[in-house]
C-alpha cells in the first residue's frame, strides 16, 4: 500500500527501512524520502513506526 503517494513509498519500504535502523521520524525522512512534500503521509508513517518499534520491542523482550 502506498503511504506516501507524492514519493511513491510503500509501507513496506518504511517497515524495511525501520528494521534496517531508521528508528525515528526524521531517519525515516532521510531514508524514503517521504513527508518531504505535502506531508499528508507524515501521520500514516509515524503509526506504522510506532507499531513496528512495538512489535521489535516484545520480540526483543520474549527473547530474553
Ligand atoms: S504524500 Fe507524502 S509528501 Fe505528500
Amino acid at each position: 500500500m502506498y503511504v506516501c503517494l507524492c514519493n511513491g513509498v510503500t509501507d513496506n519500504q518504511i517497515k524495511q527501512s525501520i528494521h534496517e535502523g531508521s528508528m525515528t521520524m526524521k531517519a525515516l525522512y532521510q531514508d524514503t524520502n517521504l513527508g518531504n512534500q505535502c506531508g499528508k503521509c507524515c501521520q500514516c508513517a509515524k503509526q506504522i513506526l510506532n507499531n513496528e518499534l512495538l512489535k521489535i520491542s516484545e520480540t526483543q523482550y520474549q527473547a530474553a
